[in-house]
């Protein structure tokens, strides 16, 4: 039974409390705050039932890459509605959009990637990605290969097998999760996470021995494969400390452990390269992405493989009939269309060297910020970045967690017209639309600025 809010009982506040279970969101809390209803977009605003305009610093989910406006897209999606609205791609069916989708994927995939799989969700790439493992090592007559590493403080999302390997206590705390095929290994946080004195090759070095210390006390021959975001977004917008990833890939080559990547939120151009695996020097035999594939526009994810686990896959599907796994909206033409104007607008628009263009900028506004007592440490690459707080300048002490600094930062911001995003480590990110302007930048920063102020009044109240 809904009891009465402080919202008119028809708003669109009540109707939404009444009846509407919100995505990570504290049902108690919205109770008393309502929703905040964005009606409409533009570029890189979005504006609410209010009529209040907002720069969206975080691209929505870090995902809508080119904005809220794109008439391009809509008309693609229009377009193949009138054609041809949905038809599935099981038992050998496909659509014209998948096949082009397909094509342009693996023309710009990282080296070595041949074949697609489309999802609908990150999440959904991602337990896919995982069945291909599983699958790929059966066929290589290794069925006990199972076990996936992740680092803690990923993101991974939210289904089942995908949430086993999101180590932050958020996504799991409640469900019973992780399941055991999951193993969690130590995040590259070396602000957070590095010895005194240690530097960042030591760093990296001595999380290549975890890893390693923990394949050997499983046994290689359980596990299967690795899984890393190119640089850890939800997680913190963590960077890979030097020589991370150059550490871990020869262990996961020399123990048979597939590497997936996870490019959801640093594919299609965030970080200044097409990937995160290019600026971060990954060579994944799995690729998963989704968000900036369409712009946001319409769900759609994509898996992408090696040759070598495309024919793993196949032999075993051979074996067993078919390949008994997808989804009724794998390769929907509608979100295939979009994605596939989506990467011609890149192209077209040359949105990749416009992030180089304006990356360096970004990055400076973003550094401006560690001269603000509270925040202990600030980073950025592409479009891409964060500044985390500490409780006491000059420090790795921190706020607190109940008092959840970062949010309440947050909510500085969101008065001063910035929508941005409070991340666990107590840091908040910034990941704007890839379209951005040099002054549309200055303007996003300008008005954090405007509150860091109080950021710093909260954070001595707080210490
Ligand atoms: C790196 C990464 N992987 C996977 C996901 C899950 O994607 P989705 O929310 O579309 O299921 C996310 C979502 O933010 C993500 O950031």
């Amino acid at each position: 039974m809904n009891k009465p809010t402080r919202f008119d009982a028809n708003s669109p506040e009540a109707r939404d409390i009444a009846h509407h279970l919100h995505p990570y969101t504290n049902p108690g809390l919205l109770k008393e705050t309502g929703p905040q209803i964005i009606n409409s977009g533009d570029g890189i605003y979005v504006t609410d039932n209010d009529g209040k305009t907002f720069i969206e610093g975080m691209s929505g989910l870090w995902c809508a890459s080119l904005g809220f406006g794109e008439k391009e897209l809509v008309d693609a999606a229009v377009n193949q509605l009138r054609k041809l609205p949905f038809y599935h791609s099981f038992t050998g069916k496909t659509v014209n959009p998948a096949i082009d989708l397909a094509e342009a994927l693996i023309r710009i995939a990282p080296e070595g990637l041949d074949k697609v799989f489309f999802c609908n969700s990150g999440s959904e790439a991602n337990d896919t990605a995982i069945k291909m493992v599983w699958y790929y090592h059966a066929a290589m007559g290794k069925p006990e290969k199972k076990k996936v590493i992740s680092r803690k403080r990923g993101y991974h999302g939210v289904t089942i097998a995908a949430a086993s390997l999101t180590a932050l206590a958020y996504a799991q705390d409640g469900f019973g999760l992780p399941l055991d095929f999951a193993l969690h290994t130590s995040s590259p946080h070396y602000f957070q996470d590095a010895r005194d004195g240690e530097s960042e090759l030591e760093f990296s070095r001595r999380l290549g021995e975890e890893l390693e210390a923990m394949i050997m006390a499983e046994g290689a021959d359980h596990i299967g494969a690795f899984i890393a975001e190119p640089l850890m977004g939800a997680g913190g917008v963590i960077m890979p400390p030097q020589g991370y990833f150059d550490v871990i890939q020869p262990i996961l080559k020399k123990h048979d452990i597939l590497l997936i990547a996870d490019e959801v939120i640093c594919g299609f151009g965030r970080t200044g390269n097409m990937w995160g695996s290019e600026t971060f020097g990954l060579a994944p035999d799995i690729l998963t992405c989704a968000k900036a594939l369409s712009s946001a526009y319409l769900p759609i994810s994509a898996v992408m493989v090696s040759g070598q686990v495309a024919q793993g896959v196949e032999e075993q599907a051979n074996r067993l009939g078919q390949f008994g796994h997808g989804y009724t909206y794998s390769a929907h033409p509608v979100p295939a269309a979009v994605a596939l104007r989506t990467m011609e607008l890149m192209e077209e628009r040359q949105i990749i060297p416009h992030v180089r263009e304006v990356a360096p900028h970004f990055a400076e506004r973003v550094a401006r910020l560690g001269r603000f007592n509270c925040v202990g440490h600030t980073r950025a690459i592409g479009l891409i970045g964060a500044m985390e707080f500490v409780a006491q300048p000059q420090s790795r002490i921190k706020h607190d967690p109940a008092v959840k600094f970062a949010a309440q930062v947050m909510k500085l911001a969101h008065e001063e017209g910035v929508i941005l995003r409070a991340l666990p480590c107590d840091a908040i990110g910034f990941c704007p639309p890839l379209i951005i302007t040099p002054q549309q930048i200055d303007d996003m920063f300008d008005r954090i600025e405007a509150m860091m102020p109080k950021a710093d009044a909260l954070s001595r109240e707080l210490a």
